[in-house]
């Protein structure tokens, strides 16, 4: 199968209030999206790397990405403009990629410490299976459902409950067919996720081992929780 990484970097990360795209802060130095890109291009056999990004940011994004493909690399980098919503932004970027790529990796660059290894879990189900291929934790806290008024009704059973993480990993056909039907979302109902998208198409998705390491940065706090494990990484 012929790879293709979509890598989605068009968000305005309005939760985490630092004043540049999300994908764009500083990470140990560099920014979200140069961690991404270093460990897409170090993943065996090569492919193609679309990365996703505000129409603004492209020229210099594609500068900074095309510098981290080591040479003689097989993989080849392009850059391509996002949408409003995430669900936009992942048609777009899948419209961009050569037509012979058929297997696509969907990976969010809010989780920038992301594993090789979960890459290479997620493409090597797909390819084994077929199907639609998402990573997920088990959830550790209690749940409660509570109020706007921070009331707690109940506490929500955790046992059949997962939190999914990206890369998602999909035969292109299927992945592509559902953003198709999925067109603009209603406000209000925009999935969060692509698997979400195959779903409400009909599709099945299956579910491989997540890593802690592919943590997503959305708040202050999540930006200090990624710098201890980068330094806990390097050292
Ligand atoms: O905002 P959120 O954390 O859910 O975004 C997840 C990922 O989707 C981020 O990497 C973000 O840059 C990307 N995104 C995008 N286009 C949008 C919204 C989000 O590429 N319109």
């Amino acid at each position: 199968a012929q790879l293709g990484v979509v890598l989605v970097a068009a968000g305005r990360g309005e939760r985490l209030g630092a004043g540049v795209p999300k994908a764009f802060v500083e990470l140990g130095g560099r920014t979200l999206v140069e961690h991404c890109v270093e460990t897409i291009v170090s993943l065996h056999g090569g492919g193609h790397l679309v990365i996703v990004v505000p129409e603004e940011a492209a020229a210099a994004t594609l500068e900074l990405a095309s510098r981290l493909v080591p040479a003689g690399s097989a993989w080849e980098v392009a850059v391509t403009p996002g949408g409003r919503e995430r669900h936009e932004s992942v048609r777009f970027g899948v419209a961009a990629l050569h037509e012979t790529v058929d297997l696509v990796l969907v990976h969010d660059a809010a989780r920038p410490l992301t594993p090789a290894a979960l890459f290479e879990r997620v493409g090597a189900e797909v390819r084994r299976t077929g199907a639609s291929v998402i990573p997920a934790l088990p959830v550790v806290d209690t749940l409660k459902r509570v109020s706007a008024d921070r009331v707690v009704h109940e506490t929500v059973d955790r046992a059949p409950l997962v939190a999914v993480q990206t890369p998602q990993g999909f035969p292109r056909e299927q992945l592509a067919a559902a953003h198709d039907r999925l067109g603009s979302a209603p406000a209000g109902s925009e999935p969060t996720d692509d698997a979400e998208v195959v779903q409400r198409a009909g599709g099945s998705v299956r579910t491989v081992e997540g890593e802690t390491l592919a943590h997503k940065l959305t708040t202050p706090g999540d930006l200090a929780l990624l710098e201890a494990l980068l330094q806990a990484l390097l050292a």
